[in-house]
């Protein structure tokens, strides 16, 4: 029978409470020195991983981009080559385009301009997996400028609007009203 077996409950439960006192330092409770494997990470490694950028704009870096930038970005990243020319379609998805949801309809396309909650969305998107063979392979104007171009062709922003941290997260995308939150307390 194990040792545990043997204890009542009542003595599980308080050694299991002071489990976390003895965890900070194993030399008091006879368990000897820890292995001293690995260091605590530093800011700057926690930093460069985050990057999830907000709905409010939180943690957008500086920078700023405008769409004819963008359309010149676009051309030399190969965009195109998997978004069409324009960014009207391609074999991925259509970045730019006014094909509507059909109301009801579960599996109709789902566009960034008819679906996508949130214009910050858009950057943190490309700047984290675009371009495809690529991901995390451009300059924050590089993508400000990008997102400019998609907001821009969709008809969002006009067409000589900067976008930056500032300017960026008071773009409203059509669709932000109609969600339902699952956990309202949680925002
Ligand atoms: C090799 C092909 C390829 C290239 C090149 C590429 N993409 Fe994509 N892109 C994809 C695929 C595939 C998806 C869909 C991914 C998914 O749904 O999981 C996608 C999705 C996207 C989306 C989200 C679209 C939506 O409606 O869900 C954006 C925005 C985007 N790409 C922007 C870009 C930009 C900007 C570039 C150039 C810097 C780029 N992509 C280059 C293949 C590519």
């Amino acid at each position: 029978m194990s040792m545990y077996k043997a204890l009542p409950l009542a003595a599980l439960v308080a050694a299991s409470l002071a489990g976390a006192a003895f965890a900070a330092d194993d030399t008091k409770n006879g368990l000897g020195a820890r292995p001293g494997l690995g260091r605590p990470i530093t800011d700057a490694e926690i930093k460069a991983w985050d990057i999830t950028v907000l709905p409010d704009g939180t943690n957008l870096p500086p920078g700023s981009g405008t769409a004819a930038t963008g359309a010149k970005v676009y051309i030399d990243k190969g965009c195109n080559q998997c978004h069409g020319e324009g960014a009207t379609g391609g074999s991925n998805p259509a970045l730019i385009t006014d094909q509507k949801m059909t109301p009801g309809d579960i599996f109709s396309n789902k566009t960034i301009k008819n679906f996508w909650a949130n214009s910050t969305t858009i950057f943190d998107y490309i700047r984290r997996a675009m371009p495809w063979p690529a991901p995390r392979t451009l300059t924050d104007d590089e993508v400000y400028a990008l997102t400019a171009y998609i907001l821009a062709g969709n008809k969002l922003i006009e067409e000589n609007a900067v976008m930056d941290a500032k300017t960026l997260p008071q773009v409203k995308m059509p669709n932000r009203d109609n969600f339902i939150l699952r956990f309202p307390e949680r925002i």
